[in-house]
């Protein structure tokens, strides 16, 4: 039997999480005190402890130690005793404290060391859960003031599937810090409000709508086709062309009219967003390119004094470590891009915001961009060398949505997809389905409208979370509605029938739970309990990487043990372990819902 292979650590250079809660760490405790007995020269060696994965159908044990043959290449030769891996393993064990975590330990294979543990003790574990609450097994971070930069549209521009993903990741990775006990979460939008498709925007809304008044979102109706429209002119007729590029000058000077204008375009966008922002249930707070505009000269020259600016071709450059080409700060005719407003918000956000910790969530496209941003901060020395101290910045990259062609997703008439369409989309066909159902009589119209957004913004959120962020997705409304397979459907139905079987018994669960005992004897009842208990662990893992899917991997797999192993074969109501088990439900119900609380999706509680 092999080790458990971990995660691929991504970019992401790790973070340590203090994370008592977790059975691996608390076995990793165990085997420290044993490893320091077992081989006191060895001071260096550190607990390498993992949960056991099954093979062929069978697991060894619960967890398994892997110290003993790396243990082995570094002392074979010296006169120490040991004959082997194997009789290092044996001294490990005989070495390890005594713990009421441990039911019997083993050495197999070439040496390494199984361990099963007490279902007493996970029985106790998840009692104590159950009368604490879950958010005593959180993490902590050990940082107080972090941002993520998500979602971050631009305005004018399409809103597309890429700023859905990096909402969705985003919205996530907030709610995974917040439960991390990260004292203060900054939920940045990031929205592009500047630039010179302004000048274009602002000569077109004057001709279309001479009298400012008669502007508003209805008569501008779709931004989209409003820029298009205003492009057909800058490209077409030189006399708007010159127009426009005067407008961004005002606009850039403070001219009330501009501003007024631009203003106006903006609100026009915001609305736009935050359809969709309201129907995901998302909240962020904006601060967009504009806001860092009158900063950018201050950070440019404070640069230039550290000596990092080069003038190329005209342009202001900064070179930095492994990357050929420079990051362009300021362009050839003077003017501001993406390069300086990111160099005075990452600027502003380490010196005014105090953050200590920056995850910008955007397409894997940019991630040069944010390499050389960062790059060039630590060059300055206004981030630290070690990517790994504080402060830190991150750049969660994600991969491309594709459509069922295998390009870029794209719906049938228009070369792009509005977001808040998509989502009604699955509201709606959720809604067909759910009034398909016999029991459909049974629900009021409240009923039916709040579970169908429930379960079609669910789908489309799990579909997307589930995938590990890097790979491209293909987005498929049939295979995340589906109500069978790893979907949002198939999870909060698996919830809605525990909650269902809990209310069926007829007990008050808060009664249960004050004097109830958890007794796992069943195989099924254990194996769940386990699941359940490795909750924090697996949690840590996908803060730890920043991989929202680790956290979908987890709560399938407890739904699965939950319906086709516990509840298959351990009657629950009416049986003489009912007490036991309806705290599993209970249990497996709470830890359920943290999973869907952590990923967005709001939980649904009837059949
Ligand atoms: N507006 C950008 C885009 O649509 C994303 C901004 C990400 N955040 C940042 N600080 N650059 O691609």
């Amino acid at each position: 039997q092999s080790p458990v292979t971990k995660t691929q650590s991504t970019s992401t250079a790790a973070i340590e999480i203090d994370n008592p809660a977790s059975v691996r760490k608390q076995l990793a405790n165990l085997f420290d005190v044993s490893l320091r007995a077992t081989v006191p020269d060895e001071p260096d060696a550190v607990p390498l402890v993992d949960a056991c994965a099954v093979k062929g159908g069978v697991k060894f044990g619960d967890y398994q130690c892997n110290n003993a043959m790396g243990i082995w290449s570094k002392i074979k030769g010296k006169q120490t005793g040991f004959r082997g891996p194997p009789a290092i393993g044996q001294a490990i064990i005989n070495n390890l404290p005594p713990s009421e975590m441990i039911d019997s330990c083993s050495v197999a294979g070439p040496g390494f060391v199984n361990v099963v543990l007490s279902k007493k003790w996970i029985a106790q574990s998840l009692q104590r859960m159950l009368a604490d609450g879950i958010d005593k097994w959180a993490p902590r971070l050990p940082v107080k003031r972090a941002m993520v930069d998500f979602s971050s549209p631009n305005i004018a521009k399409e809103m597309h599937v890429g700023h859905l993903r990096s909402t969705i990741i985003g919205d996530t990775l907030a709610r995974m810090l917040e439960f991390s006990r990260v004292e203060c979460i900054i939920r940045r939008n990031h929205v592009g409000d500047w630039g010179t498709q302004f000048g274009m925007l602002i000569a077109y809304l004057f001709e279309m709508f001479p009298n400012p008044e008669d502007v508003s979102e209805a008569a501008i109706g779709d931004l989209q086709t409003f820029y298009k429209a205003s492009k057909v002119r800058f490209d077409s007729d030189p006399e708007f062309k010159l127009r426009a590029q005067q407008a961004v000058i005002q606009l850039q000077s403070g001219e009330a009219k501009y501003r007024q204008a631009w203003q106006q375009i903006c609100d026009v966008s915001r609305a736009e967003f935050d359809r969709v922002y309201q129907r995901l249930g998302v909240r962020l707070e904006e601060m967009g390119e504009s806001f860092y505009n009158p900063y950018i000269p201050g950070v440019l020259e404070k640069l230039d004094n550290l000596g990092l600016i080069e003038d190329s071709d005209g342009a202001r450059v900064i070179f930095v470590e492994g990357v050929n080409i420079p990051l362009i700060a300021v362009k050839r005719d003077g003017g501001y891009n993406y390069f300086s407003t990111d160099l005075a918000s990452l600027w502003y956000r380490l010196n005014e915001e105090k953050l200590e910790w920056i995850v910008y969530v955007t397409d894997i496209g940019q991630q040069q961009h944010f390499d050389m941003l960062f790059k060039a901060f630590r060059r300055a020395g206004w981030l630290p060398r070690d990517e790994t101290a504080f402060p830190k910045c991150t750049h969660i990259g994600f991969g491309l949505v594709l459509g069922e062609d295998g390009k870029r997703f794209r719906s049938r008439s228009s070369e792009v997809v509005r977001l808040v369409d998509l989502l009604d989309e699955a509201k709606r066909r959720c809604k067909t389905a759910i009034l398909e159902r016999d029991t459909a009589k049974d629900w009021s119209e409240e009923e039916i409208e709040k579970t169908s957004e429930a379960i079609g913004y669910g789908a489309v959120k799990y579909a997307d979370l589930k995938i590990n962020r890097l790979t491209n997705y293909t987005f498929n409304f049939d295979q995340m509605l589906n109500d069978k397979g790893n979907t949002a459907v198939y999870l909060l139905y698996a919830h809605a029938r525990i909650c269902s079987i809990i209310r069926k018994s007829g007990k008050d669960i808060e009664e249960v739970k004050r004097n109830g005992k958890i007794v796992l004897d069943h195989e099924d009842e254990r194996a769940l309990g386990l699941h359940l208990l490795q909750f924090p662990e697996v949690f840590e893992e996908a803060c730890t990487n920043l991989l929202p899917n680790l956290l979908c991997e987890y709560l399938y797999n407890l739904a699965e043990i939950f319906t086709k192993k516990f509840y298959s074969n351990c009657q629950v109501v009416g049986s003489p372990e009912e007490t036991s088990r309806l705290l599993l439900c209970e249990a497996t119900a709470i830890v359920m819902r943290k999973c869907f609380f952590l990923l967005g999706i709001v939980p649904v509680y009837k059949l």
